[in-house]
């Protein structure tokens, strides 16, 4: 595997991003035994730890016309003026370039976990806290390990892209930490499950289905994890406090649904941006999909107890409201047997390969 940098279509990429921080670093001495859940979830962490290497097969690759084959219906420029003027080449390079574009955003966005799930170790002053988001740290960097492999099979990568990087600022700079887990835990990985969601139920491509499906597995728990420390912190705050939560939710919620777009790839395929932009805005399948998004996160803001009249009209403005009362439970349940299921049939390919393999040598 080498570096990712030949990969980004655009030059001049800073290789690196700092992000000041002004926080405490917390000890906790009183090591009891922790809450229940948490050390039950900790201890779920510790038993599903993976190798993105020997896990997925990396020696399948993705399709040559349409990478991840996904059903072009998902494709929000479908249908316009701009997608009928287009040859099947350039369609095949749009296919590569959006569904790369997308996986960057996931690998990029893993990154940030990584880094705001270590700030959660150095912070929450919890240690039963602790524990689990130290298991989440090596989650995350197995994550970043995974959908590099993925992109280097695209042999096309984007930067970071602006609406999410700005998430990730605040996520990072605020010096209160349940904001962290506000910004990572309930928004963007309540988004990528989503998101990630949908290419492994959509997605033929057995490589792509197996990350994404691997990935959610521990995503689900991340989710969980959140909602299980800021459930017991919330109720301690005062209304005040909890206001200000709540605003910051509703603008983070807005701002991912809003600003979202694959901007950077209209820019690099020479495409009309306004027009592009303004097509995938009103397009159908953008509407579906925006909602869908919020699927996991409707349901962890209530019950984290940030459910005041400020959130409701919200996600009632959004048309998420009916997500409220899912079984979050049995969702990450849901998750974790699809991707066993997908092992079960990763190691049948594998075995049928080597019998293959062993008929072969000796014919
Ligand atoms: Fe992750
Ligand atoms: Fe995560």
């Amino acid at each position: 595997m080498g570096s990712l940098r030949e990969l980004y279509p655009m030059p001049d990429i800073d290789k690196h991003w700092s992000v000041p921080q002004q926080f405490d670093a917390t000890f906790d001495f009183e090591y009891d035994d922790g809450r229940t859940t948490l050390m039950h979830l900790y201890q779920k962490g510790k038993d599903m730890q993976w190798d993105a290497v020997n896990r997925i097969d990396w020696s399948l690759d993705l399709d040559e016309e349409n990478p991840m084959q996904l059903p072009d219906e998902g494709i929000a420029l479908k249908g316009s003026p701009i997608w009928e003027k287009m040859s099947e080449k350039d369609r095949i390079q749009f296919r590569r370039h959006a569904q790369s574009w997308n996986i960057s955003q996931f690998m990029q966005g893993e990154q940030a976990a990584l880094i705001c799930a270590s700030k959660i170790v150095q912070q929450v002053p919890d240690l039963d806290a602790k524990f689990y988001a130290s298991t989440q740290v090596m989650d995350e960097a197995r994550h970043v390990e995974a959908y590099k492999g993925l992109m280097q099979k695209f042999g096309v990568a984007y930067p970071m892209t602006q609406p999410l990087a700005s998430l990730v600022d605040d996520a990072l700079r605020d010096s209160r930490w349940d904001f962290t887990y506000l910004a990572m835990q309930v928004v963007i990985e309540g988004l990528a499950l989503a998101a990630f969601g949908t290419i492994r139920d959509l997605a033929q491509n057995p490589l792509a289905k197996m990350v994404n499906a691997y990935v959610m597995e521990d995503e689900a728990r991340h989710v969980a994890f959140g909602r299980l420390t800021l459930r017991d912190y919330y109720p301690e705050l005062t209304q005040k406090e909890r206001d200000e939560r709540e605003e910051f939710l509703v603008e983070a919620c807005y701002h991912m649904r809003d600003r979202f777009q694959a901007r950077e790839v209209y820019e690099t395929l020479d495409l009309p941006v306004a027009e592009c932009i303004e097509w995938a805005e009103n397009s159908e399948m953008n509407k579906l999909f925006r909602t869908l998004l919020f699927q996991r996160i409707v349901p962890v803001v209530k019950d984290i107890g940030l459910w005041g009249d400020k959130i409701q009209k919200a996600y009632t403005d959004m048309g998420v409201m009916h997500y409220a009362d899912q079984d979050l439970d049995l969702l990450a349940k849901q998750d974790e047997e699809i991707a066993k299921d997908l092992d079960k049939v990763n190691h049948q390919d594998v075995r049928m390969a080597y019998v293959h393999a062993v008929a072969g040598q000796a014919e």
